[in-house]
């Protein structure tokens, strides 16, 4: 077989410098962290094998805004209740902290069972380790709390309806949970590099809105000296300012937040973040459940890591946001989902009983066919020939 030489490695390559390659100049340009170091060179992530350096002007290296000689005669976001000062605070500041969010009780019942898996984990020796400290991944497994939290259900949460009007305006209905896990702080880690996290999206900046939302759950006080996280309040803002591919001047000083056990922030996928430094000796934690639009990738990969037993017994809105309802351009499988809104419990979107199926060993794939396959072949009980049938019967009881 001779294969034209336009299409051989060799000649592909000689003909790809990289003054030709398509886009390479704006996908390629490295901003807006190039700029961002080189301006700003306090913001660059330590060297995680030496001591960390105090002194010298880090951006761990700071303290909470009341306390800070630059953000403290600034009008910084403080816990509200009011949806109308936290509609501002979120375009003026990039978030916003939503006072008693969590009742006592419920920042008890969350706080206790985060202890209580990251002592098991430990013991298990299936603790997940960052420089930052301890992290405790797919909370969706590990407590009703957790997966209330997800449904923003006010028993878990007393301000699930306003945190729902909130992403509802932020990233538009049918948005779904990118991830839910528990960031630890602990006793001599890192502090994490800052970051925005709808980062994978740069050198595109969404100038107009965000494309990702978080809510991080703090069931804990947090200050400078526990770790609070670490925040350069208005940073969207310079972003937007600077819009796609643009660069960064001199950006202002870091601030560690400040909030009660019960708080939650509310944050714009674009504010430049990290986790802070705990210089307690106690472990410090938080949960930041991050939230995109409905076609978008999740970070965690729901779809393989519920448990059989959670997956059984979720609601509508619990599949809804761990990514199983299928829509025309998100999570479609063999083409079933497509045509469909992703809305709740729509039949020709549910996509639970492939992974049942699959769980039961059952999932029968379409695979090669031809009119040479045996009666056998075309005579097989395919899964996705079923499922809208299967939903359809369970959905209406
Ligand atoms: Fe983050």
């Amino acid at each position: 077989m001779v294969i034209p030489i336009e299409f051989t490695k060799e000649y592909i390559e000689e003909n790809s410098p990289k003054e030709n390659q398509l886009f390479s100049g704006f996908l390629k340009s490295g901003e807006p962290y190039k700029s961002i170091f080189k301006n700003n060179p306090w913001l660059i992530p330590p060297d995680t094998s030496k001591p960390l350096e105090w002194g010298k002007g880090m951006y761990w290296d700071t303290t909470v805004a009341r306390k800070h000689d630059y953000w403290k005669d600034f009008d910084l976001p403080q816990p509200t209740k009011d949806i109308n000062v936290m509609r501002q605070n979120i375009l003026e500041w990039g978030y916003c902290l939503v006072e008693d969010a969590m009742s006592e009780e419920q920042c008890e019942r969350f706080i206790s069972r985060i202890h209580q898996q990251a002592r098991g984990e430990k013991l298990a020796g299936v603790n997940a380790k960052s420089s930052t400290g301890q992290y405790l991944h797919s909370l969706i497994n590990k407590g009703q709390v957790f997966r209330e939290c997800i449904e923003q259900n006010p028993n878990s949460v007393q301000a699930g309806p306003l945190i729902e009007q909130i992403l509802n305006e932020t990233l538009g209905y049918g948005w779904i949970c990118h991830s839910f896990l528990s960031n630890g702080a602990d006793p001599g880690g890192y502090p994490q590099g800052m970051h925005m996290d709808q980062g994978p999206l740069l050198p595109w900046v969404t100038e107009e809105a965000p494309a990702l939302f978080n809510t991080m759950y703090i069931p804990q006080d947090v200050n400078e000296e526990n770790g609070g996280t670490l925040l350069i309040p208005g940073s969207h803002k310079i972003f937007m300012e600077a819009g796609s591919g643009g660069e960064i001047g001199k950006l202002p000083p870091t601030i560690n937040l400040e909030a009660k056990a019960g708080t939650i922030m509310l944050f714009d996928g674009r504010v430049f973040h990290g986790t802070g430094v705990n210089r307690t000796d106690k472990q410090r934690f938080v949960a930041t459940m991050s939230n995109v639009k409905s076609w978008m990738r999740q970070q965690e990969n729901w779809v393989l890591t519920v448990s059989p037993e959670v997956l059984k017994n979720a609601s509508p809105k619990l599949l809804h946001r761990m990514g199983m309802q299928a829509l025309t351009y998100g999570s479609t499988i063999e083409g079933f989902g497509m045509g469909s809104a992703g809305k709740y419990n729509e039949a020709s979107g549910l996509i639970k009983n492939f992974r049942i199926a699959l769980e039961e060993g059952k999932y029968i794939r379409v695979g090669q066919l031809s009119e040479d396959s045996s009666e056998e072949e075309l005579n097989q009980e395919f899964t996705v020939s079923k499922i809208y049938k299967l939903n359809k019967e369970e959905l209406e009881g």
